[in-house]
């Protein structure tokens, strides 16, 4: 399973990319807000960082807007992925920017049947948002399950991106799932790193080393 970053925040992208564990990046319209930063801007220091696949998502609300939009976004790097909202409209743009070789990510993704219209529609990604899914008290992680087994019961291509993850224990979840891609919050990758016991560990290997007496390596 591949590693991606879900930010819009440029220090987060900085110091993860610096891990050497960053195979691409997520945004969406929320956490652009966030950072209050014009999307030229953003794009112009992150692609210092990522060379891999950058979802950047459509604001229009029609397919002709959402075409419009993807056709401008796209002119940020090579590497942009259009993200959709899995819409009738985000269908209709989808059908569209797949003929035309755009690179597409659905977004919103809460059913098996919307990743199974957004495959058949020619996605290359379609984001279930697990967190979000486990909030209204069903479970996130199962969705991902079933719509791996309907992807390699039919060898569709599309590719499940794990998204609104909010733990280090639903990244683990997604992996056991099957999802190629899990889009994880800064915060979560500091989490998933952090172990008592290697802290522990290492403050045991010092010490040992310490009352050894010996000087260097
Ligand atoms: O990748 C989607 C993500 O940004 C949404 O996460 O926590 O707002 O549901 P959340």
């Amino acid at each position: 399973m591949e590693l991606y970053l879900d930010t819009a925040n440029l220090e987060e992208i900085k110091e993860i990319a610096s891990w050497g564990v960053l195979a691409g990046l997520t945004t969406n319209p929320s956490l652009l807000a966030k950072e209050k930063i014009p999307v030229a801007v953003f794009m112009r220091e992150a692609e210092n960082y990522v060379t891999g696949p950058l979802s950047l998502e459509v604001l229009g609300e029609t397919a002709d807007s959402m075409i419009e939009d993807a056709r401008h976004l796209k002119k940020y790097g090579d590497n942009v992925v259009i993200k959709l909202p899995l819409t009738e409209e985000g269908l209709k743009a989808l059908k569209v920017l797949s003929a035309e070789g755009f690179q597409t990510n659905l977004t919103l993704i809460f059913s098996a049947n919307q990743a199974l219209l957004a495959a058949k529609a020619g996605a290359t990604y379609v984001s279930p948002f697990v967190g979000r899914v486990d909030d209204i008290g069903a479970e996130g992680k199962a969705l991902v399950e079933e719509i791996k087994l309907i992807f390699q019961q039919y060898q569709l291509k599309t590719k499940i991106i794990a998204a609104s993850i909010r733990s280090a224990r639903d990244v683990t979840d997604a992996a056991v799932a099957g999802a190629d891609i899990a889009t994880i919050p800064y915060g979560i990758f500091k989490k998933m790193v952090a172990h008592p016991l290697t802290d522990v560990g290492l403050e045991k290997f010092k010490a040992d080393w310490a009352k050894s007496g010996i000087q260097g390596l």
